[in-house]
């Protein structure tokens, strides 16, 4: 179902932001229909995927979000969205395609938020690796094969109160085996996966 800025004044966004996103997700649409190179789609998130990250974070006080996967800011404007109303916050998105950034850039200007978000350009693990914790919540959405390193990575960056999200779990199962086991054998997370838009799997461990 697609988001309208109509539909859903449950979600409680600003009018001008819930426009913007539409705009964003209905060009996403049409472009990925249009273009056969998989590294030119946007492969946005699902509207209710958004929405369900966008309530998570709120509900769940999330302060410095790690964003892997940014495309042209879609979900990463949810995200912040989510932060902005709080101080103290932090959200950090990477992605490798510099065509995609510079679009991310611009929507997240257009948002308002682009002083919300600290855009990173390259490889998400090797990214990572320079990256100064602590996160307590970490989106996984860029190609699944190298989440586990990326996860393995940020471990002593992780907050103790931490969530961790990937998407993609029911439609790229395979791809994100690998992810899901590394999840499974941490202690003291809680993970279940969620039906929604693509599949989303949502881990949480709670400060002992
Ligand atoms: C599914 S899209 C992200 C969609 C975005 N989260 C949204 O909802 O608008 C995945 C993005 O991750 C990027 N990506 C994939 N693998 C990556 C990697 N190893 N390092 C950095 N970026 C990567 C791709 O270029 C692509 O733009």
């Amino acid at each position: 179902m697609p988001f309208s800025p109509n539909a859903k004044p449950d979600m409680n966004l600003d009018r001008e932001l819930a426009a913007l996103l539409f705009e964003i997700e209905r060009f996403g649409k049409e472009n990925d229909q249009r273009e056969t190179d998989r590294k030119r789609k946007m492969l946005n998130l699902e509207p209710e995927t958004a929405a369900l990250l966008h309530i998570l974070v709120r509900a769940t006080h999330r302060q410095s979000i790690l964003e892997i996967g940014t495309s042209n800011g879609y979900s990463t404007i949810w995200l912040a969205d989510a932060l902005c109303s709080r101080t103290k916050c932090r959200l950090v998105s990477i992605e490798r395609n510099p065509l995609k950034l510079e679009m991310a850039r611009k929507n997240l200007m257009r948002a308002g938020l682009l002083n919300s978000v600290t855009l990173l350009g390259g490889e998400a693990s090797a990214t990572v690796r320079t990256l100064e914790g602590p996160f307590d919540c970490v989106f996984f959405d860029a190609d699944r094969i190298s989440a586990p390193e990326q996860l393995e990575i940020l471990i002593p960056k992780l907050k103790p109160d931490v969530l961790l999200l990937a998407d993609n779990v029911l439609s790229h199962p395979e791809e994100i085996a690998d992810y899901l086991n590394f999840v499974a054998g941490l202690v003291g997370f809680s993970s279940v996966t969620i039906p929604i838009g693509k599949g989303l799997n949502i881990a949480y461990r709670q400060s002992p």
